[in-house]
């Protein structure tokens, strides 16, 4: 009898890829500021909150503002990202996400969304999923980012199942701290080198299936 009765989903990288429209509206950002933001420097960004976002941005750009400043950036950047969000469709679900879901409801676990995105409700809306979560906890809910637990942990009190029975589905490395500091088991999304710290590591949920899930 396995001891999984819940998952938890992040949701930028897990299921659905918006990581390309942070990076567009801080990449504008930096562009008003002066200077550029690579790649390589986005990928930094993945899992970490707004407000550590822009911090990280500013360093890199030399670049110092009052706390008051770095709000109204802050505020302007998501502004665009909003936008850009709005138009999401159902096809921008990451493939295979939808369908693991659904199998692990069908199969009788609980499902919840644990995210740092103030915008994940705008997000399940377009893509048309609000319906596949029993719990959804997001960065309106908690304050501690990861790889602080709080926000696997909320997911799970609400969900009334132990830390211990709930498996993380996660694509930053802060992510799957989280999940650990939480007591949870952790399935890393996307590759081994760099979620090494995870109990599996799959490409993608396309790749994940219930019988991975009970080996854990
Ligand atoms: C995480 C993303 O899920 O949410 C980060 O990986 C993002 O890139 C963070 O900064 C906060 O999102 P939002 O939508 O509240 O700005
Ligand atoms: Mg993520």
């Amino acid at each position: 009898m396995s001891i999984i009765k819940a998952c938890i989903f992040d949701l930028d990288g897990v299921i659905v890829d918006t990581a390309v429209y942070h990076y567009k509206a801080w990449k504008r950002l930096a562009n008003e500021m002066g200077f550029d933001l690579t790649v390589e420097q986005n990928e930094k960004l993945k899992g970490v909150s707004r407000t550590r976002s822009l911090e990280l941005i500013l360093q890199w750009g030399g670049i110092t503002k009052t706390p008051e400043e770095q709000e109204v950036l802050a505020a302007k950047k998501n502004d665009w990202y909003v936008d850009m969000i709005s138009h999401m469709t159902p096809d921008e679900i990451l493939p295979g996400a939808k369908e693991f879901v659904i199998a692990c409801r069908v199969a009788g676990l609980k499902t919840a969304l644990g995210s740092a995105s103030k915008n994940s409700g705008t997000i399940l809306e377009k893509v048309g999923i609000v319906g596949l979560f029993d719990a959804v906890i997001d960065g309106n809910k908690v304050s501690k980012p990861k790889p602080d637990p709080e926000v696997f942990l909320a997911a799970a009190a609400e969900l009334n199942i132990a830390p211990g029975n709930c498996v993380v589905f996660e694509d930053a490395i802060a992510g799957v701290e989280a999940a650990k500091n939480g007591g949870m088991k952790a399935v890393g999304i996307g590759s081994p080198d760099v979620l090494g710290e995870a109990d599996l590591v799959v490409s993608g949920l396309n790749d994940m299936s219930l019988a991975k899930l009970y080996m854990l």
